[in-house]
């Protein structure tokens, strides 16, 4: 995997810029993966779950269809715009039983052990290979035991050698990589994963207009 260029305040300034236009023009693109990631969570009317990095909504609003309306639904985004754009998303659509705050995916503000299921999608891919393990570390510590974790993100089929795009976004000036392609670059999860001590790792991948793993996994 090649390093993400953008640090993380570019990432905050460059998301509240695109959430004016994020859920019109980009996440129907990447709907397919993202949904296809929400059915191998198998989330159940019961489930506590949370979302982390919940962009302008569109993949909570199919989560909080899915449980209990006495069951309240959790997301985070770093972007303060990101989530009030999915503050309004879920109200216009009549639901009331969500928590939504602004909070960085590197230290979650939640007890241990309180999730059944943890979703984050498109995220990773624009994370720091250092914070990686970093995020990943506080999912687990979040997770139950035996939660699950879903992960979908830019990828491509297997880690062998760079791909044409990976030698694109490593030429650009650091400064428009957050704007042109949101800070993204393609990553694999599974190993990441293990060493964090997650188990029963499953990936799928999507050769799709936005090329995405999705990758399921327990904590054990
Ligand atoms: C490409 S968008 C994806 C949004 C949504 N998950 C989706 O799939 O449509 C990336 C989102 O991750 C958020 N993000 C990036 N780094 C984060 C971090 N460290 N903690 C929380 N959110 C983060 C950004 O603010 C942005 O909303």
């Amino acid at each position: 995997m090649i390093e993400a260029i953008a640090p993380t305040d570019s990432i905050r300034r460059a998301y509240d810029y695109a959430s004016s236009f994020y859920g019109r023009l980009i996440a129907p693109l990447e709907r397919k993966p993202r949904l296809r990631g929400l059915a191998l969570a198998a989330i159940q009317p019961s489930d506590i779950v949370l979302e982390v990095a919940v962009g302008p909504g569109a993949t909570f609003l199919e989560i909080i269809k899915k449980v209990n309306r006495s069951n309240t639904v959790h997301a985070v985004d770093l972007s303060p715009k990101m989530v009030n754009a999915t503050r309004r998303l879920i109200k216009a659509a009549g639901y009331s039983n969500f928590d939504l705050h602004v909070a960085d995916a590197r230290q979650l503000p939640f007890q241990d052990e309180t999730f059944d299921v943890v979703y984050n999608s498109y995220m990773l891919d624009l994370t720091l290979l250092n914070d990686i393990p970093v995020v990943l570390g506080e999912f687990r510590r979040i997770l139950k035991p035996g939660g699950r974790l879903i992960l979908v993100n830019m990828s491509k089929p297997h880690d062998n050698s760079l791909t044409w795009f990976e030698q694109l976004y490593s030429r650009l000036p650091a400064g428009w990589v957050p704007y042109l392609f949101g800070g993204c670059r393609p990553v694999l999860m599974e190993i990441p994963l293990k060493a964090v001590g997650f188990c029963n790792i499953k990936r799928e991948y999507l050769r799709h207009i936005m090329p995405s793993e999705i990758v399921l996994a327990n904590k054990c």
